[in-house]
């Protein structure tokens, strides 16, 4: 592939915490579900924790050639340190490469050609490698600097008392807030850091980077810093240590997926297309923040497709930042909305930027 970018694609580690999307899809129950494969975790974890059917669908190629990278080589390779080949810990981008030497041999055909012609990607660890985490890397290198002692405090911090009183003195700062406005500004995220189409839709009048300030204190406080990988990649740019990752790297995660009979469908295709010509019925959708991307009418659209397609009881899951689509009239009576999940979701939710929308399908009604 041609890539004049110093990025590989848009996202490299999906933000979005699979134990969430886990929990609100009640996915050990499902049989078929349909998920955005983004950069991958969220499809191979639900993988993992189900023995139902995964079909993962993108509309960006390269977000597909990511994710099966990661599949595969949990799927099928056992020689390799994965954590430390995709970026999630550090090591040389030389050994990185002693190790893509080695995969050569193993990976399947295609997999092969295209990361051969993209591996300098892989050499930096893959997971580092997308705009919104390279844009990221570079802000908090900045952050890092410019608030040195409020980070040196909050990382000092053992429990949530501690990282609330901490986060008040040291982050809940005017001067916090307008560095967050200055580099969430949109004429710098969208040409940087973001795709431009999922700010499309945004309501102009807000800032973006307000928005994410807002999310901030539930990002530091509510979770343990030790066990949110979210937080130490997005502080340090590596995991702490090798059990504090997402699901389908750990051991357990790692057994289930070697596992397994079956195999991910990974589909390169729009997903309101896909819905659209498809006569099988799910019983669980993960619509990533899709609908950050989507008119109303586009949203609309989408949603008629997922009552089309589901089964009686389905779950569906969607997040927005940008965007406070209502479900349209004629659906509203077939989508019931769980807030109260919604709120417990939001506070345990170790990426806790997006708003959670969680609904069950009732098909006779
Ligand atoms: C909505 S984006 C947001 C990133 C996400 N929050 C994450 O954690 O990675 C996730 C993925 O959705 C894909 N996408 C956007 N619109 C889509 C559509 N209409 N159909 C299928 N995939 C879509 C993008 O290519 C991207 O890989």
């Amino acid at each position: 592939m041609d890539n004049k970018n110093d990025y590989y694609s848009n996202f490299t580690l999906s933000q979005e915490d699979e134990r969430t999307e886990a929990t609100a899809l009640s996915i050990s129950d499902r049989k078929r579900v349909i998920t955005i494969a983004s950069a991958g975790e969220i499809p191979i974890c639900l993988y993992a924790k189900t023995d139902g059917e995964i079909i993962a669908v993108d509309s960006d190629i390269r977000q597909l050639y990511l994710s099966q990278l990661k599949y595969t080589i949990v799927k099928r390779i056992d020689e390799i340190d994965a954590l430390r080949f995709l970026g999630y810990k550090k090591i040389e981008s030389s050994e990185r490469k002693n190790i893509f030497d080695k995969l050569i041999n193993i990976f399947p055909k295609d997999l092969n050609n295209f990361w051969k012609q993209n591996k300098e990607y892989l050499y930096e660890g893959v997971v580092h490698t997308g705009r919104y985490e390279k844009f990221i890397i570079k802000k908090v290198k900045i952050f890092n600097f410019l608030f040195k002692n409020a980070v040196r405090q909050f990382l000092l911090t053992k429990n949530r008392a501690q990282r609330q009183v901490a986060f008040n003195k040291h982050f809940n700062r005017w001067y916090i807030r307008l560095f967050f406005k200055i580099i969430f500004h949109p004429r710098i995220f969208a040409r940087r850091g973001m795709d431009p189409r999922s700010l499309k839709q945004r309501n102009k009048n807000q800032s973006v980077g307000l928005q994410y300030f807002n999310k901030l204190r539930n990002f530091c406080v509510e979770n343990p810093i030790d066990e949110n990988y979210f937080f130490q990649m997005h502080f340090s740019g590596s995991v702490n240590k090798d059990s504090c990752v997402p699901y389908y790297l750990t051991p357990e995660g790692v057994k289930k997926i070697k596992g397994k009979k079956d195999e991910i469908k990974w589909i390169h295709t729009d997903v309101i297309s896909y819905l659209k010509h498809s006569e099988e019925k799910f019983d669980a959708f993960h619509l990533s923040n899709v609908p950050d991307w989507l008119t109303q009418e586009k949203f609309n659209e989408l949603l008629e497709e997922v009552y089309r397609c589901s089964e009686d009881k389905a779950r569906v899951i969607w997040r927005t930042l940008h965007v406070n689509y209502d479900v349209p009239d004629k659906l509203k009576k077939y989508f019931i909305r769980d807030e109260q999940q919604e709120r417990n979701l939001e506070l345990s939710d170790r990426f806790p930027f997006y708003q959670l929308n969680i609904f069950s399908i009732a098909k006779d009604c």
